[in-house]
């Protein structure tokens, strides 16, 4: 972010307060803020009982072998139960759980009684495959009801799950298949993307060939395209699942029993696959659901855009929502097929009551224009979300006049895949709204922005974004990796959780995110490390050195640079620089996915860096940004970035 568009940023003074009448029957009261003020605990202890335990805990927080937590020690649930079969046991079964809307414009509407048959027909089948409690489970499908249904029944038998985003190379998957051990993989033939089927299996067969643990392939059939078949590996899911018994008694589980392990990028490489559990993941994610959103089960219809493959889908399409027995819409495909106006068709024909998405989204929905929402009856809408990056006012204000009508409230929530569920965020019906602001701390949550030598900024200043207290959903590690925990998120500060933001505290103590201070670039709401790319840039024959920066996009918010020098014997003259830029941006989305391909490669003969060997990627930025090149003194070689910048230019 440049100190213009910080500027302009905390000198955003318009306000929205809550609407009366919203205010007056809001499910969140100011109260709550002074209730977990008075007891940190005992608050999270009311939280933690809004769910079905077979156990009750003994101790609430457990922080004795800091920072590994243990919350609600010695309760024992089953997320799945507590998700499904409690909604059917209290007289609920006919109510909706799933509005699934195909990218074809198929539908599907599953009540939470069929949930609990086809969760636990799921459930059974892969204990039939020879999944036990304590193994994990490897899931690559696009966004249909089966994803849902196979999280569940992992959390269902004990087994954790580790979701893999459909847009990840067989390569991607591969190493998240193998870090995690997975011993079945669930995937589908493809699903639909932008018109087309598009596959999936054979990046599964490609990624399988190396992953020794595997020893099931579970697929769904979507789109019926052709898929590859192995007799001694592969089951479809329409004969074991189908076939399977619909009944299937749910075990409790003890409340720090792994439930999902989620990869995400970090600084280095190697993606961190990181650990949540039970009893203190539900917990919140229900907490934080049902009063962010405020929402009513019995008549709301909830809609979060995310994918499943994000902690976003993790915690706000399948846990936090079915924990609340909310009905809700998911939806497979893009938002322009096969027209632009497909999101608000869906509000309308479903007549959504909360809308849950991303920055990048809404930036593209007002390039597209303002006609053609206007073309929809939005009216249904009472709470806007948004989530991923921080969101500029001007598009806040265009998400709340366009699509909210002017008067739905928006919670700007700020989270992470480690931190679980929303920590940043306002309350509909409480905060007064601040555009481009997360705002305030959720009652129970503890924040605060430091400097560098960790003393809490005063207000009007920025500084780290840290965690003061641990919370429920926290993570609870990385997985096969406890020193990488401790050094990554608890050593920066000591005590404190280091979430890797740069914040300002405005002069009413607002916070303001202002972005990751790492090596990590956000795309769309996606997180992408600079490294990761650089290595696969450099895994490419041709290439001898690579720096990645992200710089900003009016869109994406950030998009990937890159800066590369071939090497010597590439044989490379200016005459094929296109070519070559196009083989190594493919070369990036083979290896990663491509969501991490380049916006733009640049071939330059340096890269800037310290005399002792550090990439100055700030610098390479300035170049991305097409911005004046800030202090070079720190440079081995200070003429570099003018060779760069003239190399460029003569390019
Ligand atoms: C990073 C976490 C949380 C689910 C989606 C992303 C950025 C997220 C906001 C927000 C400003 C935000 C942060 C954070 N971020 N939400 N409302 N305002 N920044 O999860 O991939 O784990 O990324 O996304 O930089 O650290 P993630």
């Amino acid at each position: 972010m440049t100190d213009e568009t910080l500027s302009n940023l905390l000198h955003e003074e318009r306000r929205f307060p809550p609407d009366p009448a919203f205010a007056g029957a809001a499910l969140a009261q100011p109260e709550l803020y002074q209730q977990a003020q008075a007891d940190r605990l005992a608050f999270w202890d009311e939280q933690a009982r809004a769910l079905d335990w077979t156990t009750e805990w003994t101790q609430t927080l457990d922080w004795s072998n800091a920072p590994f937590a243990k919350w609600f020690v010695g309760g024992t649930l089953n997320v799945a139960y507590n998700c499904v079969d409690r909604h059917v046991d209290a007289g609920n079964g006919e109510r909706v759980a799933l509005h699934f809307e195909g990218e074809p414009g198929d539908t599907r509407s599953i009540t939470y009684a069929q949930l609990q048959r086809e969760v636990s027909k799921a459930a059974n089948a892969l204990l039939g495959l020879g999944v036990e409690a304590g193994d994990r489970v490897a899931i690559y499908l696009p966004m249909i009801p089966e994803a849902v249904i196979s999280m569940l029944a992992c959390a269902r038998i004990g087994a954790a799950h580790s979701v893999v985003f459909g847009g990840f190379s067989a390569e991607a998957l591969r190493s998240r298949i193998d870090d995690a051990d997975a011993k079945v993989v669930i995937t589908s033939d493809g699903g639909y993307r932008r018109g087309n089927p598009s596959a999936l299996k054979p990046a599964v067969d490609a990624a399988v060939v190396n992953t020794p643990s595997v020893k099931k392939v579970l697929v769904v059939q979507r789109t019926k395209q052709d898929v590859a078949w192995d007799d001694s590996r592969d089951v479809w899911w329409h004969d074991v699942v189908d076939s399977a018994e619909d009944v299937h008694q749910p075990q409790a589980f003890d409340a720090e029993n792994p439930l999902f392990i989620l990869y995400t990028s970090g600084t280095t490489g190697k993606p961190k696959g990181i650990l949540h559990t039970s009893g203190g993941y539900l917990t919140q994610a229900a907490y934080t659901h049902r009063n962010v959103f405020d929402l009513r089960p019995e008549k709301d219809i909830y809609w979060c855009t995310a994918d499943i493959g994000w902690v976003t889908g993790h915690s706000y399409i399948v846990y936090g929502p079915l924990a609340n027995g909310a009905t809700q819409v998911i939806y497979e495909g893009t938002p322009d097929t096969p027209h632009k106006g497909r999101f608000w068709e869906i509000i309308q024909k479903y007549k959504v009551t909360q809308l849950y998405t991303a920055p990048t989204a809404i930036r593209t929905f007002m390039k597209w224009g303002d006609d053609i929402p206007a073309q929809y009856d939005l009216s249904s809408l009472r709470v806007l979300g948004s989530v991923g990056e921080p969101i500029n006012p001007e598009a806040w204000i265009w998400y709340r006049k366009h699509i909210g009508g002017d008067q739905a409230p928006i919670v700007d929530t700020w989270w992470q895949t480690e931190t679980g569920a929303i920590m940043i965020s306002p309350l509909p019906g409480v905060t007064t709204a601040k555009p481009g602001s997360a705002q305030v701390a959720l009652p129970g949550i503890g924040i605060d922005v430091v400097d560098d030598a960790m003393k809490p900024v005063p207000n009007g200043s920025g500084g780290y974004l840290v965690l003061t207290e641990p919370w429920p959903s926290m993570l609870r590690g990385i997985w096969g990796d406890p020193e990488r925990f401790k050094e990554t998120y608890w050593s920066r500060f000591e005590g404190l959780y280091f979430a890797g933001d740069g914040a300002k505290k405005d002069e009413d103590g607002d916070i303001w995110l202002l972005g990751r201070v790492d090596d990590v670039m956000n795309v769309s709401g996606h997180r992408l490390s600079t490294t990761e790319i650089e290595s696969a840039l450099v895994s490419h024959p041709k290439v001898a050195e690579a720096a990645v920066v992200g710089a900003s996009d009016e869109t994406t918010g950030q998009a990937v640079c890159a800066f590369v020098i071939l090497r010597g014997d590439a044989g490379y003259d200016e005459s094929q620089s296109e070519a070559v830029i196009a083989e190594l941006r493919n070369h990036v989305a083979k290896e990663i996915g491509p969501i991490a391909k380049p916006r733009q490669v640049m071939v330059v003969n340096e890269l800037p860096k310290t005399r002792s060997g550090k990439i100055m990627r700030r610098l390479l930025q300035d170049v991305a940004e097409n911005r004046t090149v800030g202090d070079v003194t720190t440079l081995a070689d200070s003429t570099v970035m003018d060779l760069i910048k003239k190399g460029l230019r003569a390019g």
